[in-house]
């Protein structure tokens, strides 16, 4: 592909937000563009989002998983790893001081973790909702039932990422786990009413750029309305650990190329682009983001929800990391929002 080809892609995603896969993968693969590429993201972010910034407070409730995915530090076979359940008290109890902080939406987020089981979320969802704050949930495959009760007691929104639309590569990094089945959950969310978050990981081993772009033509069809994408980064105490890892260029790449084609999403500046480049979310907020999930998680709690090494804030107070944001997002001229964030349909 030749510099004209290149621009003139550029031009067609960002006025039509539609590409085929091999235009995807032309401007993936160049890297003479990227800053008229990463440009266009941005100017197409401030069309249909604007410069505000939607924060969600992210509690992180339990680090015990029944899931082995090879990637993650939270894996059933790290041994390593000292396991711990917040009771409800302390998570309403977060989600209270989440409010407090002005966030207007706390992310629940978890391995898969049976021991809360259908009650016990409805109980909690029901009495943060009570609080006026929206609830996005991030707890992994769960059947139908469950996520209609989870829809019923007033949860908004809920992140199941896909990690990587190629079958045979999901299947051998996540063991014991279907495909089908985690597109067939994403279908329940979505059907059930609520807000559809997925996403992938950039730089899993056996990843090709052909299959980043079938991951934004997933995105695509499944009409998600917040997509997080990140590097992939190698845990020491996982059977990935000596692997490469992905970049914080490339999964910017994969971030930018997501806001093109689906223009009107919410799309994080996620910790994991931020792991890698101390500038990573301030980066990512210029290349197509327009949401931050700072931790409320407090104490020891946040240094044992480890997926990779090198996350971010783990020996930050949850009113560190508030005013740390906002200095950030007000330091490149983008305001914190007030509103709860849902995505406004203007594709
Ligand atoms: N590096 C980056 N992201 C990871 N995740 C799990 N392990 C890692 C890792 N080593 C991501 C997965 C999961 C999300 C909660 O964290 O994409 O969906
Ligand atoms: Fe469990 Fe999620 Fe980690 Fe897989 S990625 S081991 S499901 S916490
Ligand atoms: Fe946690 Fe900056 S957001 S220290």
């Amino acid at each position: 592909t030749d510099k004209k080809d290149i621009l003139a892609l550029i031009k067609k995603a960002e006025t039509t937000h539609e590409l085929t896969k091999d235009e995807i993968v032309a401007l993936l693969i160049d890297t003479e563009y990227e800053a008229e590429f990463f440009a266009a993201a941005d100017r197409v972010r401030r069309m249909y989002v604007g410069d505000e910034v939607h924060l969600r407070g992210l509690i992180e409730f339990s680090n015990t998983c029944k899931q082995n995915c090879l990637y993650c530090g939270l894996r059933r076979d790290n041994k390593k790893v000292n396991r711990y359940r917040l009771g409800p008290e302390t998570i309403l109890d977060f989600a209270t001081k989440a409010k407090s902080y002005g966030y207007r939406t706390v992310v629940l987020q978890s391995g898969e973790d049976e021991w809360f089981d259908v009650a016990a979320m409805v109980d909690i969802i029901k009495k943060i909702k009570e609080l006026g704050l929206a609830i996005t949930l991030s707890v992994g495959e769960k059947p139908r039932e469950v996520y209609q009760a989870y829809r019923d007691a007033g949860a908004d929104r809920y992140l199941l990422r896909i990690e990587t639309t190629d079958k045979a590569l999901y299947e051998k990094l996540d063991p014991g786990m279907s495909w089908d089945n985690r597109v067939k959950c994403l279908q329940d969310i979505k059907e059930l009413g609520f807000e559809l978050g997925t996403g992938s990981l950039v730089g899993i081993p056996g990843q090709t750029v052909e299959s980043l772009a079938d991951d934004v033509l997933f995105f695509k069809s499944m009409d998600a309305d917040m997509i997080g994408v990140g590097p992939f980064i190698p845990n020491p105490d996982t059977p990935l650990a000596k692997e490469a890892g992905g970049t914080f260029e490339l999964s910017t790449k994969v971030m930018a190329m997501t806001r093109l084609l689906l223009p009107d999403i919410n799309i994080p500046a996620t910790t994991a682009m931020e792991s890698l480049n101390p500038q990573g979310r301030v980066l990512a907020l210029q290349r197509g983001a327009n949401v931050v999930m700072p931790n409320v998680t407090e104490g020891e709690y946040r240094q044992l929800y480890l997926l990779y090494p090198g996350k971010i804030c783990i020996n930050d107070t949850p009113a560190h990391c508030r005013s740390c944001i906002t200095g950030k997002i007000q330091g490149i001229g983008r305001k914190v929002a007030e509103t709860h964030g849902f995505r406004v349909k203007r594709a």
